[in-house]
C-alpha cells in the first residue's frame, strides 16, 4: 500500500512509520518534513502535498495541536489554535484527501482520551477531539463506497508518559504496540466511521 503519514516524526507518528515501512511505500509528512512539508492547519498546504503525493491507499494523521490552559486563562484565539489545526486540520484533511484516495482506500485521523475523560486545563484539547469524534460518524456514511473514515483516540502513550503523566494521575499509560493496533485496525480492518478507543 501506498501509506501517507501526516505527523510521521512524533511520538505516535514515527512508531507507525516504524511499522508500516516494514513492508509498505510510506510517505512521511510533517512540518519538518523536507521532501513532504504540510501543514495542516493551512487548506493550500494540504492540497500542495496531495498534488505531490498523488493518490494513496491510506492517509494517517498523526497530528494537530490544541493549546492546554485553565478555562479563566485561555482567550478565544487560544481555542482557535485547536479549532485550525486538530480540528480543521483534520476535517480538511478528510474533505481534500478524498480527492486523492484510491479505491478501498482509508483515512485514519487522531484524536485522544479527552475526548471522554478530560483532565483540568483541557477544555479546548478535549472540545476538539469530541468534535473530531462526531464529524468521523458523521461523514463516514457519506464515504465513497469502499472508503473509510475512522479515528484513533488513545490514552497517552508509553512514550509520552513522562511529559504527560502529572495532568493524568492514576491514567495507564498505554504501551505503543497497543496504540499501534489501533492504527492496524482501521487500516486492515473493515471498520468505517469508528472512533477505535484504546483507553487501558
Ligand atoms: N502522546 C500521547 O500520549 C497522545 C495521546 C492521545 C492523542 N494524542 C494526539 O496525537 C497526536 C500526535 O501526538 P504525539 O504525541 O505524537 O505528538 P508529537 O510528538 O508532538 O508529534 C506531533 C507530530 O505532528 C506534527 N505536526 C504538529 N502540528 C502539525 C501541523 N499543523 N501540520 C502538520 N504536522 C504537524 C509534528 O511535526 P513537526 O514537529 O514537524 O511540525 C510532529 O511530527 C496529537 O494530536 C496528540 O494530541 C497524543
Amino acid at each position: 500500500m501506498k501509506i501517507l503519514i501526516i505527523g510521521a516524526k512524533g511520538t505516535i507518528g514515527k512508531y507507525i512509520t516504524s511499522h508500516y515501512s516494514k513492508n509498505h511505500e510510506v510517505i512521511n509528512a510533517g512540518r519538518r518534513e523536507e521532501e513532504y512539508p504540510i501543514d495542516i492547519s493551512d487548506a493550500d498546504s494540504i492540497k500542495k502535498l496531495f498534488e505531490k503525493t498523488g493518490k494513496v491507499d491510506v492517509v494517517i494523521c498523526a497530528a494537530g495541536e490544541a493549546k492546554w490552559g485553565l478555562l479563566e486563562e485561555l482567550t478565544e484565539e487560544d481555542f482557535h489554535i485547536g479549532i485550525r489545526s486538530k480540528m480543521m486540520g483534520q476535517v480538511n484533511l478528510v474533505r481534500i484527501g478524498l480527492e486523492y484516495l484510491n479505491e478501498k482506500g482509508s483515512i485514519t485521523l487522531t484524536t485522544g482520551i479527552l475526548a471522554d475523560d478530560p483532565v483540568v486545563k483541557t477544555a479546548s484539547a478535549a472540545m476538539v477531539n469530541g468534535a473530531i469524534h462526531s464529524f468521523t460518524k458523521a461523514a463516514a456514511l457519506e464515504m465513497p463506497p469502499g472508503k473509510r473514515l475512522n479515528v484513533v483516540s488513545t490514552g497517552v502513550v508509553e512514550d509520552a508518559y513522562e511529559k504527560y503523566k502529572n495532568y493524568f494521575p492514576g491514567h495507564p499509560p498505554i504501551p505503543m504496540k497497543r496504540m499501534l493496533l489501533g492504527y492496524i485496525r482501521s487500516v486492515e480492518g473493515k471498520d468505517n466511521g469508528r472512533i477505535i478507543r484504546i483507553y487501558e
